[in-house]
């Protein structure tokens, strides 16, 4: 795990050694190994349930609506703060766009205030749209003092208490976490964001899956997720210059270095197909007449990973399977949305 002295060192704030401490050493922890349900670990026994205001106007309570049952990225924020806050929501924005689609889904992205007293909502409200989040899948939260500091006690990331006196002291750790199987890490907001995504969604979902078949059971839980080896392998090797959208999801890379794969198994032929992912270099210097034009479009040639049958199945049976997904999500949600325009209610912002 790579730890980011640099970054912090680069924030150029003695005050931060406390936080560069924390960020340096105490990388992870995991749940008890005597826990014996998913229910009771890091429970509603654990966790309070005190009342928070979102910046987006509602109440949430913080176990049943913010962490329950849910995969979350947590962080503890001021919005005064002028350098460490701001790069580190800035960090959080670009794993939340990394994450593309699955927020909200899967993941929920939560920034709570250590400042309630001038973050009100409508001060948190400014802040977010200053980010450019919108509400639905991350909440900026503030409530009492006393029981925000208690909720970042629960997460070992309150300070000492002279310290916390300056709030720039304050603990910048971010807590990823699966309440529903007591797996929670921390992690520096400085993280490269492409490994904090992936541990949101691969990892930690991993073990939400795993968490619902086999209770009782976190040795074996990482064995038992249930991402298809097709998937892992186009995350690793793929995903970082395709995306698999057809514009109805969101993209997960800014500027795609290939083209969309979103029906790609309708649109080329089985054995083409096959072929190209086995030696798409080959095919291009072999001239094959779609292959080329298809490098012509794009400014690099996809490399040649060297896979094997088996390989190709997996990745194939993948981005058929993705496409599928897609196209019945999403259609149902475009649908969803053209009705709900009708009846728009509480939604405020017209940006975008
Ligand atoms: C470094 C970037 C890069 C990586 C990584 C990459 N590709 Fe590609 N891929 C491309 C480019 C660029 C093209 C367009 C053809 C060309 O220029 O070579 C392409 C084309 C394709 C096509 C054909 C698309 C079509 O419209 O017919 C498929 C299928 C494909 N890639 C699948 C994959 C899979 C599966 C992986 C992972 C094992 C992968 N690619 C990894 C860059 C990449």
């Amino acid at each position: 795990m790579k730890s980011s002295f640099s970054d912090l060192w680069q924030v150029g704030r003695q005050m931060l050694c406390f936080a560069i401490l924390a960020t340096g050493f105490v990388i992870s922890f995991a749940v008890p190994s005597h826990a014996s349900s998913a229910g009771d670990v890091w429970g509603a026994d654990y966790f309070p349930n005190y009342e928070l205001q979102a910046h987006t106007g509602e109440t949430l309570r913080f176990f049943d609506d913010v962490i329950k049952d849910k995969v979350v990225a947590v962080n503890f924020i001021f919005t005064t703060c002028k350098d460490v806050c701001p790069m580190e929501t800035a960090r959080m924005v670009s794993v939340y766009k990394i994450m593309g689609d699955r927020v909200g889904s899967d993941v929920f992205f939560y920034s709570i205030t250590i400042d309630p007293e001038n973050d009100t909502v409508d001060v948190l409200r400014d802040y977010a749209e200053r980010f450019g989040v919108d509400g639905e899948n991350w909440k900026f939260l503030t409530g009492k003092k006393e029981e925000i500091d208690a909720i970042r006690e629960k997460f070992g990331l309150y300070g000492d208490p002279l310290e916390e006196q300056d709030l720039s002291n304050h603990n910048i750790n971010l807590m990823l976490g699966n309440q529903a199987t007591g797996h929670w890490v921390r992690r520096s907001p400085f993280e490269n964001p492409y490994i904090l995504s992936n541990q949101l969604g691969a990892w930690l979902h991993g073990y939400k899956e795993a968490g619902e078949h086999v209770q009782n059971d976190y040795a074996s839980a990482p064995k038992l997720r249930q991402i298809s080896s097709g998937e892992m392998m186009f995350r690793d090797r793929c995903a970082s210059c395709h995306d698999i959208s057809g514009g109805l999801a969101p993209g997960r890379n800014a500027r795609p270095l290939g083209p969309d794969l979103y029906g790609v198994t309708l649109r080329r032929e089985d054995a083409w197909l096959r072929r190209w992912l086995a030696e798409p270099d080959k095919m291009v210097a072999s001239g094959d007449p779609v292959a080329v034009a298809l490098n012509a479009q794009w400014e690099i040639v996809m490399p040649n990973f060297r896979l094997d049958d088996g390989e190709i199945d997996d990745l194939i049976n993948y981005m058929a399977g993705e496409t599928t997904r897609i196209e019945q999500r999403y259609a149902a949600a475009v649908e969803e949305k053209e009705h709900d325009m009708h009846d728009h209610s509480s939604h405020q912002h017209g940006e975008h």
